[in-house]
């Protein structure tokens, strides 16, 4: 298979990742959490200017890593959506420019398959399986019976999992991004202190709902102005996790899938991790560097569709802020 280079600017790190043959050669992420940190949140017209300045010198990254020069490549991919459309439309043109430049195929990527991509990459896993994405933007289950197909069975209803993390932790004043963070408060904590309402509970189909909870902690603290914040955060961890893991196995479950992929950088949650490890299922989670957004789940997800048979050019693609996971042509 050919040497992919691919590219991912959806958010605040700008990632470009280079991989021949499902091996990831390269994967460089240069991250803006420093510049956002102080607004406790992504800037949209700060996150464009960033990538705009670093992107030729992560390309440039990229290539060292993996040994190898422009005139390697064989095909350039970008992810096209969903996500913050400035800061798309960085990664979707300069992948696009690099492409006709070098005369190569152009391939357009959803940001999700990309995850879902890196997630089973490794050459261990095959569908069907159930598939978890949780990151700061997206919380989604999806059914994938055969390679490049998607069904989504459920979704969140307001905050992804990652954002409510976020937004949490900022609450418990601690930096952003806040889910690592609040992972490392909760450590100390007792998770049984406050018990919170578990959200969607009663439903029977597999959506998500975590703003209730960001707010419930937020009425916590002003009730309780001495309460022990690792308590709080450990109680609210748990929930999350509980909720993630409950409604993954259901879904599971009801499909006939036993085989459940983890995508998104709630993966890299310790918790998660350890509560899926004990749920009976056979669980599959990348690692870390992975999970979160990078350059190189995009090259997965485009040499994985290269394989499967011709990919039309993507030179007429568009950045797209909203955009469902569908099957694509192949
Ligand atoms: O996939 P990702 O890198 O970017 C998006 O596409 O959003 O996910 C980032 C999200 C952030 O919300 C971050 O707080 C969360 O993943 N995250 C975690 C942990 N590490 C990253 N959430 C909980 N526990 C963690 N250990
Ligand atoms: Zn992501």
């Amino acid at each position: 298979m050919p040497l992919i280079l691919g590219i991912d600017t959806s958010c605040d790190d700008t990632g470009i990742g280079l991989v021949r043959d499902g091996e990831v050669l390269a994967n460089v992420v240069a991250s803006q959490a420093a510049l956002h940190e102080n607004f406790g949140g992504v800037v949209p017209e700060t996150a464009s200017r960033e990538h705009l300045s670093v992107i030729d010198g992560v390309l440039k990254r990229a290539l060292a890593q993996a040994g190898v020069g422009l005139i390697d490549l064989e095909g350039v991919a970008a992810t096209f959506g969903p996500g913050l459309v400035g800061a798309l439309l960085v990664g979707l043109n300069f992948g696009r420019s690099l492409a006709w430049g070098l005369d190569l195929p152009f391939i357009p990527v959803h940001h999700l398959e990309g995850h879902i991509a890196a997630a089973a990459a490794g050459g261990s896993v095959e569908p069907p399986f159930i598939c978890l994405v949780a990151s700061g933007g997206h919380t989604s289950l999806f059914d994938v019976p055969s390679w490049g197909e998607y069904t989504e069975l459920g979704r969140t209803r307001d905050d992804a999992a990652g954002e409510a993390f976020d937004k949490t932790a900022r609450l418990l004043g601690l930096p952003y991004p806040g889910g690592p963070e609040l992972a490392r408060l909760a450590a100390r904590g007792n998770d049984r202190a406050h018990p919170f309402t578990p959200p969607m509970q009663r439903q029977e189909g597999f959506d998500f709902s975590f703003s209730g909870l960001k707010t419930a902690v937020a009425t916590l603290l002003e009730r309780q102005p001495g309460a022990d914040l690792a308590d709080v955060a450990a109680s609210f961890q748990r929930t999350v996790v509980e909720s993630l893991v409950s409604t993954a196995l259901r879904a599971a479950n009801v499909s006939g899938r036993n085989t459940l992929v983890v995508a998104g950088g709630v993966a890299a949650n310790e918790l998660l991790r350890s509560e899926l490890a004990a749920s009976g299922l056979r669980v599959h989670l990348p690692p870390p560097s992975l999970a979160t957004d990078n350059g190189a789940m995009i090259a997965l997800a485009a040499e994985a569709r290269l394989e499967r048979g011709p990919v039309a050019p993507g030179w007429e693609v568009d950045a797209q802020p909203y955009l469902p996971l569908a099957s694509p042509p192949n």
